[in-house]
């Protein structure tokens, strides 16, 4: 799939090269490599296929790691903490980030001119949800009120925190999986959802949302808390 994208993006820059001399404004870089002119997207997709894909999927979906290509995500992200991602990975979890202290190396501006790119590609028309995504501008969360919270909705598909079954969605109380994610990944998987698989985010008026039930910043917060406090529990 990469090789086939590779190629798909390889043809649009030979049409866009041809098409837009003179004319168009966005032109930004030479791929050397292949000798031809890339726009800004056209870059971003390019290396986006060939350093992130492998974790958050071809094209920005349906990877182990979560969909990117999502513009209310995006949008409720913003490009600074984007930019800082994408240099750095996320703090204490498996993304490696870019930047210069990656195998990478992007320097900040070809960092800056991936996040344009990638917003230009996936970020059209995104809305920002109205509760912080980062977990530093949360509330404190209080693990006691999140069991709550979650046997009333999460519980239905990832089952009761010590059912040793299998469930529809699979566990999301298993100690080793908690121990390779982050507590902004467990808040960003309960904001957003995993839309492409079937979870509804919880917390916005977009269209994959639960219809039924919001959920407060507050009580993501306790969900998480929750979620990290099964962690420590003998299994
Ligand atoms: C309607 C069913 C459903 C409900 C309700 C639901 N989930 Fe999910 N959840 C899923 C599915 C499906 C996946 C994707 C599993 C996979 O990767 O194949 C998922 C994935 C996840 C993940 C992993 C996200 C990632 O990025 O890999 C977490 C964490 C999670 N859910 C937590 C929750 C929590 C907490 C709640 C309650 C607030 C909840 N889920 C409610 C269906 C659901
Ligand atoms: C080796 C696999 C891997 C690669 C490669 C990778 N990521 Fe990630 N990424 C992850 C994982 C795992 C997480 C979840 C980290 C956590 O919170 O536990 C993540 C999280 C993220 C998040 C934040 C998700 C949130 O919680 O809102 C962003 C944004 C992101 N990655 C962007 C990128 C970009 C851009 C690239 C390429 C330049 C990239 N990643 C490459 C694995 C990867």
């Amino acid at each position: 799939m990469p090789n086939a994208f590779r190629n798909i993006a390889a043809l649009l820059g030979v049409i866009v090269a041809a098409a837009c001399v003179g004319a168009c404004g966005k032109i930004s870089s030479t791929d050397p490599a292949e000798n031809i002119v890339l726009t800004t997207q056209q870059l971003a997709m390019k290396n986006y296929a060939q350093n992130c894909s492998a974790c958050h999927g071809a094209n920005g979906v349906n990877g182990a790691a979560r969909q990117l290509a999502d513009a209310n995500y995006l949008a409720s992200v913003g490009r600074e903490a984007l930019i800082n991602i994408t240099t750095n990975g996320v703090s204490g979890g498996f993304c490696p980030g870019s930047g210069p202290a990656s195998l990478a190396q992007w320097d900040a501006k070809q960092v800056a001119d991936f996040v344009d790119g990638m917003l230009e590609a996936w970020g059209k028309n995104g809305v920002a949800l109205s509760i912080p995504w980062s977990v530093k501008l949360a509330p404190a969360g209080n693990a006691s009120n999140g069991q709550a919270v979650y046997a009333a909705t999460c519980q239905s598909c990832h089952g009761a925190p010590n059912f040793k079954g299998v469930t529809g969605a699979g566990s999301v109380t298993d100690p080793n999986y908690l121990r390779l994610i982050t507590d902004q990944g467990l808040r960003t998987a309960i904001l957003f959802g995993r839309p492409e698989r079937g979870m509804p985010g919880w917390s916005g008026p977009f269209p994959h949302q639960a219809a039924d039930r919001k959920l407060s910043s507050q009580e993501i917060s306790d969900v998480v808390a929750f979620l990290r406090s099964t962690a420590s529990q003998k299994q």
